[in-house]
């Protein structure tokens, strides 16, 4: 898969796309991340890309021209172009999964009050928000989407079983793991998991799952 990001704080994304799996899936040229400022497409000599609402208001709002002349550029026929504003859709571990099987997705990071809104009406597939929350801009949910995305990527992960049943990917949270000492300072592992009976283990963590998102997520059930 290929990404374009289009953001005003192209260094935010050093970090995190730098370490662990989405650098490993970069490696093994499973997907290709290319960052861009988004002043690139500015016209001016200050690089303005950003102006004050008609009407009055507080605060600034991005401009359409710097992202229209962008996506002249980076958008392809088959092209998914994702807007990231608290406005947006929910996202969740479907829409990652929808999204995993494209071959370009290009992100516009929002900032400042607003984008203007011929940019939803005109340039872009979907507006999406990852959480009923405001952040400063774009650029840590674009990251949130992307990484969600990218492990779901046949050949990302090692091994892959592990997320046919982690939570989200079922209808219910993942069961309880535990690991090496059997016995912490009296704090013991379940019978069922060292009994070594695969049954028996199947069943209680099926149970487990189901009372864990009864008493925590309800409203997935
Ligand atoms: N920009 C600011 N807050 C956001 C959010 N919750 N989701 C997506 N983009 C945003």
């Amino acid at each position: 898969m290929k990404i374009d990001i289009l953001t005003l704080f192209p260094k935010m994304f050093k970090g995190p796309f730098d370490e662990s799996i989405v650098k490993r899936a970069q490696e093994k040229k499973l997907v290709e991340v290319k960052i861009h400022n988004l002043r690139k497409w500015a016209k001016d000599k200050h690089k303005t890309v950003d102006d004050r609402p008609f009407g009055g208001g507080v605060g600034m709002v991005l401009m359409i021209e710097p992202i229209y002349k962008a996506l002249k550029e980076l958008r392809q026929k088959d092209s998914k172009v994702i807007l990231l504003t608290p406005q947006g859709k929910g996202f969740n571990q479907k829409l990652a999964k929808n999204f995993s099987k494209e071959k370009h997705m290009i992100f516009i990071c929002g900032h400042y009050e607003g984008v203007d809104e011929r940019i939803r009406e005109h340039l872009i597939d979907e507006e999406i928000s990852i959480g009923d929350y405001v952040l400063t801009g774009g650029e840590l949910p674009a990251m949130v989407v992307i990484d969600t995305l990218v492990r779901l990527i046949p050949g990302v992960l090692e091994k892959p079983e592990a997320i046919k049943n982690e939570s989200f990917s079922t209808k219910t949270l993942e069961y309880p793991q535990y690991t090496r000492p059997a016995n912490f300072k009296g704090w013991k592992v379940p019978e069922t998991l060292l009994s070594g009976n695969h049954k028996k283990i199947a069943a209680w963590r099926k149970k487990k799952s189901l009372e864990r998102t009864k008493k925590r997520r309800p409203d997935l059930l």
